[in-house]
């Protein structure tokens, strides 16, 4: 239950009515639309907190690029002002990296990557999450494909358009634009993606080989990827440390305590049948949360010095917002800032590292074709 011992703007979440998206499209690439600049953040890669504990700066390796930055956010720093974890300019180094690469792989092969995202139905919604994507794509020298069908398509037609991409050489990647119309069967399409272009990282033989040791999964799921990327990319220690992870769905909570858990961490899972969430996720270093509740994690259930990683994208009503209402994250954002040494905004937090990732899975699809061609 929210703490009374913080008056702040999340007290009055209970009042503020949640505005529910329709969950699936939000899931995929939301962030991307909602854009804006977070309430305050680091004007250069990120640099070393003041802390109270001894904290080591060290260079990071980013997994998803070549590049690297000094950072050092460290779980249990207990400064009393969080850094903000700005995944709107980690985003857009990784972008920069990733435009690089594919102008690279471009010269040496002629090869360029390209990413197929298949519309069906005219909500404006995914068409407005599609058009980010190719924009994004754009942006970094990615050939983006489109397959754009009525609302009244048959199951059959879009999968004659996945099988097209599976069988065409210039697509490394397909993404199929959630949600389809009712009458479609989400899991038939989905599963008719191939294994080796499913850059969306969904497919259960790349969750399986996610959960296995010593097993590599071909994708990993853009949004959990995005989560540990920030996390490398700030320096902070996952190996040893407790983490929670709130939410357990396939595509964010399940999938982010697999990495985490696959980088050294211990790792608990709160859901909604947890009967202690707060006092579980109060033991945490690090925090993943991901469950579509505004404001839910208060300052008081985080440990001082924790990581925060807030994945909740909430539309909460806001008057004086042209729009109507405002977005908020899972985590009272106020209060956190106060306990936890770093934490990420909403928005402008995991969002938009959800499409770079998509980018990166893109380009790393086309390198390992390009590899095993060479291989041949
Ligand atoms: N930033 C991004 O790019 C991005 C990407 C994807 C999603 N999101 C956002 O992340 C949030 C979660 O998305 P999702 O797709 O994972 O949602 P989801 O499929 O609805 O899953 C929500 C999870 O939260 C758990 N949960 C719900 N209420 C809870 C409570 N009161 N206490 C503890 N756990 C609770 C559910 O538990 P049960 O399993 O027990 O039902 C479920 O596992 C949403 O706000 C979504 O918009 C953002």
């Amino acid at each position: 239950m929210p703490s009374p011992a913080f008056s702040t703007d999340c007290s009055s979440s209970s009042t503020a009515r949640f505005l529910p998206f329709t969950r699936s499209s939000v899931n995929r690439s939301a962030t991307a639309v909602f854009l804006r600049s977070p309430i305050h953040h680091v004007a250069a890669p990120p640099p070393a907190v003041s802390t109270s504990l001894k904290i080591r700066t060290f260079v990071v390796r980013s997994s998803a690029t070549s590049s690297s930055h000094a950072a050092s956010v460290a779980a249990n720093d207990t400064s009393s002002s969080a850094k903000v974890i700005d995944g709107k300019l980690v985003a857009k180094q990784i972008r920069e990296e990733i435009a690089v690469e594919v102008a690279k792989m471009k010269e040496a092969t002629g090869v360029v990557p390209g990413l197929a995202v298949i519309l069906v139905g005219d909500r404006k919604d995914s068409a407005t999450y599609v058009r980010n994507k190719k924009k994004a794509c754009d942006s970094v020298g990615i050939k983006s494909f489109e397959a754009k069908l009525p609302e009244d398509s048959t199951e059959e037609e879009v999968l004659k358009f996945i099988s097209e991409f599976n069988n065409d050489s210039s697509v490394h990647g397909i993404l199929v634009q959630l949600p389809l119309p009712p009458h479609m069967d989400e899991q038939k399409i989905l599963n008719a993606v191939t294994i080796e272009k499913d850059v969306d990282g969904f497919h259960p033989l790349n969750i399986g080989r996610l959960a296995m040791r010593g097993r590599e999964p071909l994708f990993v799921p853009c949004t959990p990827k995005g989560c540990i990327e920030l996390l490398h990319r700030y320096g902070v220690q996952i190996k040893g440390k407790r983490a929670v992870v709130i939410g357990r769905s396939n595509i964010v909570g399940m999938p982010a305590a697999l990495l985490l858990q696959r980088e050294d961490a211990t790792v608990s899972i709160v859901h909604s049948r947890t009967k202690n969430p707060e006092e579980i996720t109060k033991q945490a270093d690090i925090i993943i949360s991901a469950v579509g509740q505004p404001n839910m994690v208060r300052g008081s259930w985080i440990k001082p010095g924790a990581v925060v990683i807030d994945v909740g994208i909430n539309p909460v009503e806001d008057a004086s917002s042209p729009r109507g209402y405002k977005l908020v994250g899972d985590v009272c954002y106020e209060e956190a800032c106060k306990v936890a040494s770093a934490v990420t905004p909403v928005p402008g937090g995991v969002g938009p590292m959800t499409i770079a990732m998509l980018l990166s899975n893109t380009l790393s699809s086309a390198k390992r074709v390009e590899i095993e061609w060479l291989g041949k």
